[in-house]
């Protein structure tokens, strides 16, 4: 079971995970913040479950994991509007801030791939989607799940892309707590460095991710494209350099070619 009072210790944010809702069991923890019926609209609120009934990948996906053993959390954001503008970086500040936190605590190298997946060892650990409630055109509410695969042992069923836990990739069980409160706290100063500069956080983006400048294939749906992955413009799309010219990528998933 996931210790909140350990977790609390370690939590030196302002806002994110100050409101912080445990459960059980949920369909989806981003559902269940995008609701406002639910009547949760501090900035930051964090929720966490053990377990997912419905949980949500990316592209209509289902996000599989094991009961009590992984991180399934996600974050809504309604006051700072600005960072709204910049809804993409901030999957790029939340695939970083995992990555960093990964990297930090158990010194294991991380790889970024676009747009928001964190792989070690060329599997994949974690995966970011961010959702939000628009009106009249505005964002009013954002919420951005994460989910991490902490201490899981196998992955049955079929991904399209290999997942691994920090379990499996480190050979020891991993605490939970402390991994999520370090998250929070990285994730905190890098919304602020978005805030400020978003051309940091996008620099520190791409130092983590080794696929920029190989040769890669992106799909979506039925679509397929390939060419050089230049470069990741100032929203956070991927730019592709094709034979003829450079073209922007605003969704996909990214496989070397
Ligand atoms: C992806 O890689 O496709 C994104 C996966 C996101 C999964 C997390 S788990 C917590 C939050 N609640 C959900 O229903 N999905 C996200």
């Amino acid at each position: 079971m996931f210790n909140i009072e350990n977790f609390d210790i370690k939590l030196n944010t302002e806002f994110i995970g100050r409101n912080f809702i445990y459960v059980e069991e949920i369909d989806s923890t981003n559902t269940y913040l995008l609701a406002k019926e639910n009547g949760h609209n501090i900035n930051g609120t964090v929720i966490l479950a053990e377990k997912q009934t419905q949980g949500k990948g990316r592209k209509g996906r289902s996000w599989y994991s094991a009961p009590d053993v992984n991180l399934l959390f996600s974050i809504l954001l309604t006051k700072d509007k600005s960072l709204f503008n910049n809804a993409n970086l901030i999957n790029f500040a939340a695939s970083l801030a995992v990555s960093i936190s990964v990297e930090n605590l158990y010194q294991l190298k991380t790889d970024l791939k676009w747009p928001n997946d964190v792989l070690v060892n060329g599997k994949k650990i974690s995966g970011i989607l961010i959702e939000a409630v628009s009106q009249s055109g505005k964002i009013e509410r954002l919420v951005l799940g994460i989910g991490i695969n902490v201490n899981q042992n196998s992955f049955q069923g079929s991904f399209n892309y290999l997942p691994t836990s920090l379990k499996n990739e480190l050979g020891k069980t991993v605490d939970r707590e402390k991994l999520l409160a370090d998250i929070l706290n990285n994730l905190e100063l890098l919304l602020e460095k978005l805030k400020k500069d978003k051309s940091v956080l996008i620099e520190e983006w791409k130092q983590r991710c080794r696929m920029l400048g190989n040769r890669i294939t992106i799909t979506d749906n039925e679509t397929e494209k390939s060419g050089i992955f230049y470069d990741i413009d100032e929203n956070g799309f991927l730019l592709l350099q094709t034979k003829d010219e450079i073209e922007k990528i605003h969704f996909g998933d990214v496989s070397l070619y």
